[in-house]
């Protein structure tokens, strides 16, 4: 599982051009994210609770990168059971949602799956995620300053060999 690799978490995206537009400015459409709350629930949530996508740890994942590395994600990694099956029609929709999630305005325009379009939208925090947030939503993994991809605790296996 932990072999699963993201190398687009690797690349320093502080350097590329600034993107024209950005999460922020209304980039999706409350129906589509409704859509893609329908999806979320029948597609992800069997290993992924929506709180999970959200605060710190979606912040540390996606903050400040283009909405394209988080889609390609989804489209190529996920559902990690059956990866790359999902249409982009559905992928882009669960982007919709997941954004959100995380309190990102909707605007009068749909999400579209298109590459050109979603590198050039850069994901943009509404907050900064604070103390309160990471504690809640990640509990004890949220409390260890972590390097890289986090693992949801549900999937990492135990960090601490019991010693006697
Ligand atoms: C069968 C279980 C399973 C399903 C279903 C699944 N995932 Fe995942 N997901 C994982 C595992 C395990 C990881 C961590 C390992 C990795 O990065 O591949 C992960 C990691 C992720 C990550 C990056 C790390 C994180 O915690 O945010 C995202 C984003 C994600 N999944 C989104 C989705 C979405 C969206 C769906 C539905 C389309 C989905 N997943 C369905 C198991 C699953």
């Amino acid at each position: 599982m932990l072999g699963v690799g993201v190398p687009a978490f690797a690349q320093d995206t502080t350097t590329m051009t600034p993107a024209p537009r950005s999460t922020l400015s209304g980039v999706f459409t409350t129906e589509q994210a409704s859509r893609g709350r329908n999806q979320f629930l029948g597609q992800c949530k069997s290993c992924h609770a929506p709180e999970s996508q959200t605060g710190a740890n979606f912040a540390r994942l996606w903050g400040g990168k283009p909405l394209l590395d988080f889609f390609k994600f989804v489209s190529e990694k996920m559902p990690e059971n059956d990866p790359g099956t999902l249409a982009p029609e559905t992928n882009i929709d669960i982007i919709a949602y997941v954004l959100q999630l995380n309190a990102m305005p909707t605007g009068s325009t749909e999400l579209a799956a298109d590459t050109t379009a979603l590198r050039e939208t850069r994901i943009e925090l509404k907050d900064q995620p604070t103390k309160s947030d990471t504690t809640s939503l990640l509990g004890v993994v949220g409390r260890r300053p972590s390097r890289g991809l986090p693992i949801d605790p549900r999937f990492a296996a135990p960090r601490v060999a019991p010693r006697r």
